[in-house]
């Protein structure tokens, strides 16, 4: 039966993760607390703040032109180019005015409910470390690039800011109803890989995925391989996503608000007792409701993907 706390959950308190619910298990590193952050930033050294100062001067190529408005509007707004890996506590000053988020270092990976709880208080957890000169082109691990180059300057959109906390918020939920999949595959169609239509046919990406990387950058904008289709919540909760190599299709969205509409005024209740355990769509199928922008070829997919030599067209 339901309780007072289940139907308003006090977004303030650590939730509680179910034994019963699917999760990915993660070790939790004995410096850490309950709430997996790090006690301090880690103590860069030069060579990690050239890495950093690299890897933003190769991104400053690729996006103009593909990333969205808002997303370089915050780069500039933070001055994420002012060398070498921006301190946490600064940031949280300067994106603390602007939108109320602060950003917290982990050591890696953190589990679900605890992600949830950091956003549904505004703390953008993101990883400590950087990689190295030999990991510079891919990293299965989010580090510190990725976490702050590719997420936190969405932060500085209002709209987006309250998005993402709701979205934290919404981890409450997908718990009880142990659906943690389907609310995964949101994040990561929006967060990650989201696109944009900012203007009748100029599609940019504002997921950090994209964004933190030179080939999904182009890729997701203008290659012919992957599908583009307009985001429906419910379709994009019950679709399959790779993990390890570019997407097989992305989801545009009209504006952000139209993004918290969608999200925020969803009943995800009755979404949540209609969804199986597993997904129902493959990552790249097209399907009958679609609002298709364009049909991928796939070729670069049916060529072998990572690792085949297939060139990401
Ligand atoms: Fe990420």
């Amino acid at each position: 039966m339901a309780t007072i706390a289940d139907l308003q959950p006090d977004f303030a308190t650590l939730p509680e993760m179910a034994a019963d619910v699917f999760t990915a298990p993660l070790a939790r590193p004995a410096h850490v607390g309950e709430d997996w952050l790090e006690p301090a930033q880690t103590a860069y050294t030069a060579d990690d703040h050239a890495v950093w100062d690299d890897l933003f001067a190769r991104q400053l190529e690729v996006l103009p032109g593909r990333a969205c408005s808002a997303f370089m509007g915050g780069l500039e707004k933070l001055d994420l180019g002012r060398g070498g890996i921006p301190e946490f506590g600064k940031l949280t000053e300067e994106l603390g005015a602007l939108t109320g988020w602060s950003v917290v270092p982990v050591p890696m990976l953190i589990p679900d409910h605890v992600f949830f709880w950091h956003l549904a208080n505004r703390r953008f957890p993101a990883g400590n470390f950087i990689r190295t000169r030999a990991t510079f082109d891919y990293i299965e691990e989010p580090d510190v690039f990725h976490d702050v180059f590719g997420h936190v300057p969405m932060l500085t959109d209002p709209t987006y800011a309250d998005y993402m906390q709701e979205y934290g918020r919404a981890g409450w939920k997908a718990m009880r109803y142990n659906r943690l999949k389907a609310l995964g595959a949101l994040y990561w169609y929006t967060v990650e890989f989201g696109l944009i239509e900012e203007a009748h046919g100029d599609v940019r990406a504002y997921g950090a995925g994209i964004l933190s990387g030179p080939t999904e950058a182009r890729f997701a904008v203008e290659a012919e391989s992957p599908n583009r289709i307009m985001l429906n919540v419910d379709r994009v909760m019950r679709t399959d996503y790779v993990i390890s190599d570019l997407q097989p299709t992305y989801f545009v969205i009209e504006s952000f608000a139209d993004l918290y509409r969608q999200t925020v005024e969803r009943d995800f209740d009755r979404l949540y007792r209609s969804l199986p355990a597993g997904f129902t769509y493959a990552n790249s199928a097209v399907i009958d409701v679609d609002n298709v922008l364009h049909r991928g070829t796939q070729e670069y997919h049916l060529r072998g993907g990572r690792g085949s030599g297939a060139v990401p067209v």
